[in-house]
C-alpha cells in the first residue's frame, strides 16, 4: 500500500466524499421495439422519399421498419415526433455519399472552414418526444466513401481539416437536438463520417445494445457526443472508433444525471468530460466498464476560458488495459485562459484497474481551488507516473497489476 502523496492543501480531511443520485433519475429497464406502422424493402434505387413519406405518416408510438436482407440507400431523413425507425437485422441502410443532399445552404457540406456545422445529419430528430431507432440491422454512414469526382472520401476531408487546424463540414449519423425521451436500441452504426450519435439539449436519452464501429482509417469519428443533456443511460454498449468515444460537454446547458454502465470502449482516442464545461457537469457515473487500446481513459479536461463546475462524478469498477493516460484531469487542457474558472468537485474512483503503466495526471488551476478526487481500491502497473498539482487525492492505490486478466472478459479477441 502507498499513500498518495498531498501536494497542494495544508489541511486534508479524509472523509468518505457523499455523491447522492450520481445517475440517470428514471428507472430504465431494457427497451422494447414499437409496434410496426409500414414495412419496407428496399428498391436498389434512392429510398430518401418512401422512407421519409412512410415515417411522416405513421403512427405516433409505432416504427417504420426496413425489412430484413436489403440494403436501403437514402439521404437526410427526419423522424418525426413520436415515430421511430426500426432497422431489422441483416437490413442495412446507407448514406449517400453526396455532400449536395447534406448541405445546409451554403455549398460547404464535404469541405472544412473554421466552425464546420454546414451538413444535416443523415438521421435528424428535432424536437421530437418519444422517438427512437430500433432493430438489429445497420446503419452505415459510408465515411469511407468518395464524395465527389475527386475521389476523397469524408474521412480525408476530416484528415485535411485536421492537419489546417479546421474543423470538416461532416454529416453526423445520427443529430438529436431540443428532444425529450429518444431511444437507440440494438442498431449498429457504422464508419460516421463525424459523429455516430451527437445530442444536443435533450432530456430522457437511452443507448442500450448498441454497437459503434469506425475502422481505424477513419478520423474524427466520436461515438456518442453529448452537450447539455440530463437524464441520459447509455447501458451495455460497444464503442470502437477514431475519436471520442463518449463525450460530455456542457457548452449550451448543464449536463447531470448521466449513467453508464456494462460498457466496452475501444480503440479510440478515449472518454472526456468537457472540454467546454462552461454550464456545469455534474451527477456523472460510469460502472462496469472495460477500456482498451485508448489514449485517455478516465479524463476530465477543461480551462478558465470554459470553465465551470464538474462535480458528483463517480466511476465504478474501471478496468483498463493499453490505456496511456488512465487518469487525467486537467485544468489546463488546452492552456487558454479567461473569467470562468473550473472547479472539480467530488470525483471518486472505486475499483479502477490499469493492468499497462501510465499517467496519472491531477493538475488544478490554484491552490486555493483544488481538484477534489477519493481513489478506493485503486490497483496499477509498476513504472506508472503521478503528476499532482493543486489537487487534494485521498485514499490509496497499489501498482501490483500488470496484463489483461484483472478484465472481467477476456479482453483478447476485442483487441485491434
Ligand atoms: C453533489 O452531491 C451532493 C450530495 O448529494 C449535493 O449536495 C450537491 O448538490 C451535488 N452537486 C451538484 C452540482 O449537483
Ligand atoms: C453508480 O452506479 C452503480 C451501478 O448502478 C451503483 O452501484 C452506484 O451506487 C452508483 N453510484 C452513485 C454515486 O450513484
Ligand atoms: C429526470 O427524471 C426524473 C425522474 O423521472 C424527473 O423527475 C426529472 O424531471 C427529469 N429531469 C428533467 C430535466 O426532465
Ligand atoms: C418484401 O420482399 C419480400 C421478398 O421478396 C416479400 O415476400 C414481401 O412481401 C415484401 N414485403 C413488402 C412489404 O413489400
Ligand atoms: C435473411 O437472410 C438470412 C441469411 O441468408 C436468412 O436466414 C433469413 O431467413 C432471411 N430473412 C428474411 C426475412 O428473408
Ligand atoms: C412527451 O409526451 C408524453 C406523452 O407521450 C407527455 O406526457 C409529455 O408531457 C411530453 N413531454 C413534453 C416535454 O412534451
Ligand atoms: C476515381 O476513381 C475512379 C474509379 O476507381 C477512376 O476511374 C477515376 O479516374 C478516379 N478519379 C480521380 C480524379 O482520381
Ligand atoms: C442542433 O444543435 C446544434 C447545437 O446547438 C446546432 O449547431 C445545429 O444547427 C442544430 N441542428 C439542427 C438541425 O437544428
Ligand atoms: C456490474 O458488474 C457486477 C459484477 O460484475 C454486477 O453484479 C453488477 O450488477 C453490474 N452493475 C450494473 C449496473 O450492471
Ligand atoms: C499556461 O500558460 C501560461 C502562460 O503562457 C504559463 O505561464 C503556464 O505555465 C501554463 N500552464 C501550464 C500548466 O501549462
Amino acid at each position: 500500500m502507498q499513500k498518495l502523496k498531498v501536494f497542494s492543501a495544508a489541511f486534508v480531511v479524509f472523509s468518505l466524499l457523499h455523491i447522492g443520485a450520481a445517475k440517470d433519475l428514471r428507472t430504465v429497464t431494457e427497451p422494447k421495439n414499437p409496434e410496426i406502422c409500414t414495412s419496407l424493402n428496399a428498391t436498389s434505387d434512392d429510398d430518401t422519399q418512401t422512407i421519409q413519406k412512410a415515417l411522416d405518416s405513421c403512427t405516433k408510438g409505432q416504427a417504420v421498419a426496413l425489412l430484413s436482407n436489403s440494403t436501403f440507400y437514402a439521404g437526410p431523413l427526419t423522424i418525426p415526433s413520436g415515430v421511430s425507425l426500426l432497422v431489422e437485422e441483416h437490413a442495412i441502410l446507407r448514406a449517400i455519399p453526396n455532400p449536395k443532399l447534406y448541405d445546409k445552404g451554403a455549398n460547404k457540406c464535404g469541405t472544412y472552414d473554421d466552425y464546420g456545422g454546414e451538413c444535416k445529419a443523415f438521421i435528424s430528430i428535432l424536437k421530437a418526444n418519444g422517438s427512437g431507432i430500433y432493430g438489429k440491422g445497420t446503419i452505415d454512414g459510408q465515411g469511407g466513401a468518395y464524395i465527389n469526382s475527386q475521389n476523397v472520401t469524408w474521412w480525408e476531408v476530416s484528415s485535411a481539416a485536421r492537419q489546417h487546424d479546421k474543423v470538416p463540414n461532416n454529416p453526423p449519423i445520427i443529430q438529436i437536438n431540443n428532444s425529450v425521451d429518444i431511444t437507440l436500441y440494438q442498431i449498429v452504426l457504422r464508419n460516421a463520417p463525424l459523429d455516430h450519435i451527437n445530442s444536443r439539449k435533450t432530456t430522457g436519452l437511452t443507448v442500450w445494445k448498441v454497437t459503434i464501429y469506425t475502422p481505424k482509417a477513419s478520423s474524427s469519428t466520436d461515438g456518442i457526443d453529448m452537450d447539455g443533456n440530463q437524464n441520459v443511460t447509455i447501458a451495455h454498449t460497444k464503442i470502437t472508433t477514431t475519436s471520442y468515444t463518449i463525450v460530455i460537454r456542457a457548452s449550451e446547458a448543464p449536463s447531470r444525471h448521466i449513467s453508464a454502465y456494462n460498457l466496452h470502449l475501444n480503440r479510440a482516442y478515449g472518454t472526456a468530460i468537457g472540454t467546454n464545461t462552461k454550464h456545469g457537469v455534474s451527477n456523472v457515473n460510469f460502472s462496469n466498464i472495460t477500456m482498451t487500446i485508448l489514449t485517455y481513459g478516465i479524463n476530465i479536461v477543461t480551462n478558465s476560458l470554459n470553465g465551470g463546475l464538474v462535480a458528483n462524478i463517480s466511476y465504478n469498477n474501471i478496468c483498463m488495459y493499453r490505456v496511456r493516460h488512465p487518469v487525467h484531469l486537467d485544468m489546463f487542457s488546452p492552456n487558454i485562459t479567461g473569467n470562468l474558472k473550473p472547479q472539480f468537485m467530488n470525483i471518486f474512483l472505486n475499483k479502477v484497474q490499469v493492468g499497462n503503466s501510465g499517467d496519472f495526471v491531477f493538475h488544478g488551476i490554484e491552490k486555493s481551488n483544488p481538484i477534489e478526487v477519493e481513489l478506493h481500491n485503486t490497483r496499477v502497473s509498476k513504472g506508472s507516473s503521478w503528476s499532482v498539482k493543486n489537487a487534494i487525492v485521498t485514499g490509496d492505490w497499489k501498482d501490483d497489476l500488470n496484463g489483461r486478466t484483472h478484465c472481467p472478459h477476456n479482453v483478447n479477441n476485442l483487441l485491434e
